[in-house]
């Protein structure tokens, strides 16, 4: 079996001064907020994955079906000898495009790229056991940041799932995905999953399951501030929030105090006190339309060429091109 690299683009500790800078900053803002990519400690990634087999939460299942239902035909668009991977978390529904691509014999390897530490090391063990000839060079980056790929066979297919890009807020999304495009050359491809508009008690649901797990997703990156800054701060404290704003069309979900508290961070001489219902934003997850996402790809440089949905019309993936 071949070792698989694993690249880390940042110093360790720059982790930690990006997390002291984005703490000190978004605690002290009127409304306080955070942004998403602290939830993905191991814990993290791991309550994530229990949030992929939850009855209410149908993104998942719904991207799996497209992937399964199209891995060949993007694998016959494109034929990539290089799968980039963004997000890449667990990597398990990835495992459709790379048995495609094997199967047309271009894929040569493949570029998980993740700020998890854990979720990449677990995906290219168990990877590696069904490709032992996979060239899997794993990045841990930060890919709202600048995004060095390593030199890899052409063309590439760089996949982007989960509805991650609605993660981003709608300056960073325009900003990443002309990132992205200039990552590309001509003959490169991107997949995109995407979340799609629907009834607001389906998309809440599944931001608020009944088990709780999402709830505890949500709450773990308070765990996070108390281990890697020893802040004094209690989870139990506070309440988990998943609301639908119809205006921006995405959900927003908040940490709320449920009395008033004061979190303590003695190393960033930072006192953050809470009212009694203050909410901490800690993520926002866009739903798209057809229309946007093709505006916003062009918009980025990128040529839409297929538009395919779920059998329900949950969740779309988009393929968009890079033309000379
Ligand atoms: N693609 C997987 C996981 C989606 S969850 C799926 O579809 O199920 C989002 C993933 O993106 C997590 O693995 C998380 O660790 C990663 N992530 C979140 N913000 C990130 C950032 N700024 N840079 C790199 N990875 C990030
Ligand atoms: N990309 C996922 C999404 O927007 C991430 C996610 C799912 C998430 N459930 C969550 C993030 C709950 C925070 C809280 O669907």
């Amino acid at each position: 079996m071949s070792p698989f690299r694993l690249t880390r683009t940042l110093p360790e500790d720059a982790t930690g001064a990006a997390l002291r800078a984005d703490v000190l900053h978004g605690l002290t803002r009127t409304p306080k907020e955070l942004p998403p990519k602290w939830f993905y400690d191991a814990r993290g990634s791991e309550l994530f994955e229990e949030i992929t087999r939850l009855p209410e939460y149908y993104p998942t299942r719904a991207e799996r079906e497209i992937l399964i239902d199209r891995a060949a035909e993007i694998a016959a668009a494109t034929g990539a000898r290089t799968l980039v991977e963004l997000g890449s978390g667990s990597s398990e529904k990835t495992r459709h495009l790379l048995r495609a691509l094997d199967d047309r014999s271009t894929l040569e390897s493949y570029v998980p790229v993740d700020v998890s530490e854990s979720a990449l090391t677990g995906a290219a063990e168990a990877l590696l056991t069904e490709y032992p000839a996979l060239r899997i060079h794993a990045l841990i980056a930060d890919f709202t940041r600048e995004i060095t790929l390593p030199e890899t066979p052409g063309p590439r297919l760089v996949a982007f799932l989960g509805g991650t890009v609605g993660n981003l807020l709608p300056a960073e999304r325009t900003r990443f995905l002309h990132a992205v495009r200039g990552l590309l050359e001509p003959g490169d491809a991107l997949l995109l999953g995407t979340d799609l508009v629907k009834e607001e008690d389906v998309l809440v649901r599944a931001y608020d399951d009944a088990a709780g797990v999402t709830a505890e997703f949500n709450r773990n990156v308070l765990n996070v501030l108390a281990r890697e800054l020893d802040a004094d701060v209690d989870p139990g404290d506070f309440d988990h929030v998943a609301l639908w704003d119809r205006e921006r069309e995405w959900i927003e979900m908040r940490l709320r105090a449920r009395t008033a508290v004061t979190v303590k961070i003695p190393e960033l001489d930072l006192v953050v006190p809470f009212d009694e219902g203050e909410e901490l934003r800690t993520e926002v997850s866009a739903k798209f339309r057809r229309e946007g996402v093709y505006a916003e790809l062009t918009d980025a440089g990128l040529t839409p060429a297929e538009w395919w949905t779920d059998r329900a019309g949950r969740f779309a993936l988009s393929l968009a091109t890079v033309t000379g």
